[in-house]
């Protein structure tokens, strides 16, 4: 019987194994997390989402108060349009993770950064420009494309000198977006150097509108590989999105996958950057917990713990210290939401907002429990303690079982 670890997948002159942790803003796949799985040999993920903030909680810069001074008069202002990012800053602060992370890399793997385009920062070309050259500038091995996929995105980079060597990938739901992408780029003439497919049961943002339970992510994936023999392209393709044992990530492989990417098993554990007590929230939470909505302002339907503190909430938007989600016309639809319900019950001293999420502040105070749908299988990956609380895991020992395990079974630790 197969297992995970009979598989590689070559990345031009690496040989890795065949297990990729996923992105997960805002800092919940950490350095730490991104760096075991390049030490066991896989490639890991940081994030790029909302790195100014990142940047000001680990490494003492002070962004976030810095633009809130600048913007202050414009706190109550309905109009965010005048709430802009300072590329300057952007740049340092991407630096500061990409370099800090990049210093303690050991091991054969790699590690890449997820690049949510969906982030518009008020002025999507320039600031998605800004950080892809910056993470070519500070020597990440490779960047995803991620949320959003910004058809022209290979043409922000293409005279970088590293455009050519780093790992370039991006993340589809269909083969629609994958042969948009590829069209849209041969101008380029560069193909990304991976696919991620990502399927309906994925955490995060979702790539389906809300009828994502009629998609199955082995349909897609077929479909995708014979678009790309009919092309005749030879582009690995990693599934990702519910594939909770090493025996489920050995049959795409065995398929014709070159490698999984999985996300959902790693939030429990210790590297993960989500507050312990948010862990045991997602080690607790049952199916009928786990809910897909539409209240996050990029426009994507969303997975998350339904208990979220985000749901519901009227928070005061906070463009003016965070503001990532601006489109290029300074709005974003949780400011309409937000204002929409002030104006209609002026006497409240606190709205709800029910129809949107400040999304930023929200994936920032990790309040927004965003999840895989298979987020209700991890108590059957850990030991429940006395207290009832459920031992945290290394990022190792879930890596392993990943590699090693068969029989679709899930070994303890
Ligand atoms: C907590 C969490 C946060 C995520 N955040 C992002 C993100 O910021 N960008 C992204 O491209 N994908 C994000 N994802 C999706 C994962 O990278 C991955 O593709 C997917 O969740 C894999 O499915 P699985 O969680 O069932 O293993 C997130 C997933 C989770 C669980």
């Amino acid at each position: 019987m197969k297992r995970v670890d009979d598989f590689r997948l070559r990345l031009g002159k690496h040989e890795l194994v065949p297990i990729m942790i996923g992105g997960m803003g805002v800092d919940i796949s950490t350095a730490d997390l991104a760096l075991e799985a390049a030490r066991l040999g896989g490639i890991g993920h940081i994030s790029d989402a909302m790195i100014n903030t990142v940047a000001d909680r680990r490494y003492e810069t002070k962004y976030v108060k810095e633009k809130l001074a600048l913007y202050k008069y414009n706190v109550k202002n309905e109009d965010k349009a005048a709430v802009q990012f300072d590329l300057g800053t952007v740049v340092e602060a991407t630096r500061l993770h990409i370099d800090a992370t990049m210093a303690r890399k050991q091991g054969s793997g790699l590690v890449f950064i997820n690049c949510m385009e969906k982030l518009t920062m008020n002025a999507p070309k320039e600031t998605l420009r800004v950080r892809m050259r910056t993470a070519l500038d500070c020597g990440i091995d490779g960047i995803t494309l991620a949320a959003g996929l910004h058809l022209g995105s290979f043409a922000l980079i293409e005279d970088h000198p590293r455009f050519r060597d780093a790992k370039l990938g991006i993340i589809v739901s269909s083969v629609r977006a994958l042969s948009l992408f590829l069209k849209k780029s041969s101008r380029t003439n560069r193909l990304p150097d991976y696919i991620v497919v990502e399927g309906p049961l994925a955490g995060g943002h979702l790539g389906f509108g809300m009828d994502w339970a009629k998609y199955d992510l082995a349909t897609i994936v077929a479909e995708v590989m014979a678009h790309l023999k009919a092309e005749q392209l030879d582009i690995p393709v990693i599934p990702a999105g519910g594939i909770f044992t090493g025996s489920d990530a050995t049959g795409f492989l065995e398929a014709g996958a070159s490698a999984v990417q999985v996300a959902t098993r790693f939030t429990v554990s210790e590297e993960c950057g989500l507050p312990a007590e948010v862990k045991q929230e997602y080690f607790k939470a049952n199916e009928d917990d786990i809910v897909v909505n539409e209240i996050s302002p990029t426009g994507y339907p969303m997975r998350m713990i339904k208990s979220s503190p985000a749901i519901g909430d009227g928070i005061r938007p906070n463009c003016e210290a965070y503001g990532y989600l601006l489109d290029a016309n300074g709005k974003c639809s949780y400011v309409t939401a937000y204002n929409r319900e002030v104006a209609a019950h002026p006497e409240a001293r606190k709205v709800k907002v029910l129809d949107k999420t400040c999304l930023c502040t929200h994936m920032r105070n990790f309040d927004l429990w965003t999840c895989g749908q298979l987020t209700w299988r991890l108590k059957d990956t850990s030991h429940r303690l006395g207290d009832g609380s459920y031992q945290i895991l290394s990022a190792e020992h879930i890596f392993k079982d990943y590699q090693f395990s068969t029989d679709n079974k899930v070994v303890l630790p």
